[in-house]
């Protein structure tokens, strides 16, 4: 740890051990042993700001480091994988509420917020939803679906992703202009208006629910303009929506850092909050949402890629602290900010070694670069330190 860096949570240090010592010693001790080494967790670095989330279906399978790491560091959760209309709902009348149960009542009992994802989606959906069925039977089913899911842990779940990449890959001048919907089962089902609906009834089911729209590569270029197209009609249809979520799967060859403080400064101005929900940096890999097959079982998250160099980590480093001095500067507007995964083994890109914990769950230059991003803000974000 640098000289510098250790000054910097020695503070922090401090303060957080005044703040958590009015929770009792039970708080203070839990500090002591933790994973993150004693040093104050993000989510305390940053709780004037936003909150600082992870993604994971924990709490099965995780270590006690692991978990140790979630306490420490993240005041927010989003389920991976768990909640997903396929794996909970893979049949009608058919509901796994196992995992999805263990993780809120673990997050709830820490007092860790949950983020819901994903009520509508046009991946990992099962064909059920669509078969034999005309526009009103699917609108009984995703009504069905959304009621179930939001009613259970209304109170619980602090809000949703309701409905997660609508919008098309791959568009240009024309289709800036639009909506440009991607061409998914609910498109074909019910139309655009699917969109209107899903919020409709999700707000029915837990009206204090804060509820999202989450899509990748929203932040620039046609797919930027297609977003705030379809915002515009949400807003102006009434549809119960409060938020943005901008996933920022970015990579060290592409972190369009004045693409997202324009992006932020555009959903502000439609009184849109904004959350940045999936965070990785891969290490000169891929960006983007788009899931494929990728180097290796599990789409890419099994094994281990070319190892970083030093350099490499210096340069994911300072995407990170610029990305965070750019939130950090929309602190009013941004409300969380999640990263897609625990560490690098727990990644879905863990071969590019995206994420601010390695694959042994030691925190990397990136960590320090993002606490030295809010407790000693580099004066233009735009360029490296
Ligand atoms: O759990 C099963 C296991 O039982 C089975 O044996 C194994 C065989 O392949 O698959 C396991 O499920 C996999 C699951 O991840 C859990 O590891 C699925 O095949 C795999 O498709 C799934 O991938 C997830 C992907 O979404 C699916 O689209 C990734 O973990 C998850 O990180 C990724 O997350 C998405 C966000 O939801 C939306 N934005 C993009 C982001 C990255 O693609």
């Amino acid at each position: 740890m640098s000289g510098r860096i250790a000054t910097v949570f020695g503070c922090v240090a401090l303060a957080c051990l005044s703040w958590t010592a009015r929770g009792g010693p039970d708080d203070v001790k839990k500090g002591e042993k933790s994973g993150n080494g004693g040093v104050p967790g993000l989510k305390d670095v940053y709780k004037d700001s936003f909150r600082i989330g992870t993604a994971g279906d924990l709490p099965r399978g995780y270590s006690d480091e692991e978990l140790g790491l979630v306490e420490e560091n993240f005041n927010v959760v989003t389920p991976e994988n768990c909640m997903k209309p396929g794996p909970i709902h893979p049949e009608e009348g058919t509901w796994r509420f196992e995992r999805p149960d263990a993780l809120v009542q673990w997050c709830l009992d820490r007092q860790i917020a949950v983020h819901g994802h994903t009520l509508v989606w046009h991946a990992q959906t099962n064909d059920w939803f669509f078969r034999d069925g005309d526009k009103a039977e699917v609108t009984r089913r995703l009504k069905e679906h959304i009621s179930t899911l939001v009613g259970r842990y209304k109170g619980k779940i602090r809000g949703w992703d309701v409905v997660n990449e609508a919008i098309g890959d791959g568009g240009n001048a024309q289709t800036s202009e639009t909506e440009h919907l991607r061409n998914s089962p609910w498109v074909r089902a019910l139309g655009p208006e699917f969109l209107t609906l899903a919020f409709k009834f999700a707000h029915e089911a837990d009206p204090d629910a804060r509820l999202y729209y989450n899509d990748y590569n929203i932040e620039a270029g046609p797919k930027h303009a297609s977003s705030l197209v379809l915002l515009k009609r949400l807003i102006k249809d009434g549809a119960p929506i409060h938020g943005v979520g901008i996933q920022g799967h970015w990579s060290t060859n592409n972190v369009p850092i004045e693409a997202i403080d324009r992006a932020i400064a555009d959903y502000a101005a439609l009184g849109l909050k904004v959350s940045i929900t999936e965070l990785d940096v891969t290490i000169r890999g891929t960006s983007g949402g788009q899931f494929g097959p990728g180097p290796g079982p599990g789409g890419g998250r099994a094994g281990g890629g070319t190892p970083p160099s030093e350099q490499d980590l210096k340069a994911q480093a300072d995407a990170y602290a610029r990305l965070f001095a750019v939130f950090n500067k929309h602190k009013d507007v941004v409300e969380r900010v999640t990263f897609w995964g625990l560490s690098d083994r727990r990644s879905w890109r863990s071969r590019q070694h995206p994420l601010i914990f390695d694959a042994n769950n030691r925190r990397k230059p990136a960590y320090d670069a993002i606490v030295e991003a809010k407790l000693h803000p580099n004066p233009d974000p735009s360029t490296p330190r």
